[in-house]
């Protein structure tokens, strides 16, 4: 089975990282749904790509910089079309609480910096609601997937990469992560490292793939999953 990995929740048709993103990517069939999180200078984590709100929302600043009041004041919909006026950028907790009730796994990138104390909150968030079982911590910073391993070494692990390569079967072998998801074309033209992960039980899921032409090339290199912004066309596509 391949899994439909849905990208910041079906963002072609509500805004990214957003409850109704997340509520039409489940709707659409996703069996994982990925979102990114960042915490706010108070340290409640809350669900944004950006390292800042210019772009998602009204509002502009640093995540970091900004108070989880601040950034609950912000429109996150505007940007996207006038029917989303007034969405907010969710907490972790109000997406959790979204996303529990479904059967979709959970494919949580922690954008970094990320403190220990972060993870833990993630982790903490992930508990409260039984759910660590379902989610998968993943990071293009080896150093968050090593505090996620010491944070709790039960909850599976996996790892971004801008690379592909040797290095990048012995870091996933050290980090002991259940994926490593590089891009489409470490995949496509990177027959060894997948084959090497393989044999390692490391899976891969390549992000972005939104040209339909490369779902099949990826699927038979052997993608376990596509990480895609086209959640509802994936999953026509694989049930067809
Ligand atoms: O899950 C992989 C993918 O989301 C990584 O890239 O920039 O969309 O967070 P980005
Ligand atoms: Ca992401």
């Amino acid at each position: 089975m391949t899994h439909v990995v849905a990208h910041r929740g079906y963002p072609t048709v509500a805004p990214e990282n957003t409850l109704p993103a997340f509520a039409a990517a489940l709707r659409a069939g996703a069996t994982i749904v990925e979102f990114d999180v960042r915490c706010t200078r108070d340290g409640v984590p809350v669900v944004i790509h950006d390292r800042t709100v210019n772009r998602t929302t009204n509002g502009s600043g640093r995540v970091w910089d900004l108070t989880a009041d601040q950034i609950a004041g912000l429109d996150a919909g505007s940007w996207f079309g006038p029917g989303f006026t007034g969405l907010r950028v969710p907490t972790l907790a109000e997406t959790l609480d979204l996303l529990a009730p479904s059967a979709a796994e959970l494919l949580v990138e922690i954008k970094p910096p990320a403190t220990l104390d972060e993870v833990k909150s993630v982790v903490a968030a992930l508990a409260e609601r039984d759910l660590l079982d379902r989610a998968v911590l993943q990071s293009f910073d080896a150093d968050v997937v090593r505090k996620v391993r010491d944070v709790a070494p039960e909850v599976r692990r996996g790892l971004l990469l801008f690379r592909f390569d040797a290095e990048t079967v012995e870091l996933s072998r050290e980090l002991g992560v259940v994926y490593c998801n590089p891009s489409v074309d470490d995949v496509l033209h990177g027959p060894e490292t997948m084959a090497a992960l393989a044999a390692a039980g490391v899976a891969v899921m390549p992000w972005t793939p939104n040209d339909m032409a490369q779902w099949r090339p990826l699927v038979d290199a052997g993608a376990a999953g596509l990480i895609t912004d086209l959640v509802g066309e994936l999953t026509g596509w694989l049930n067809a």
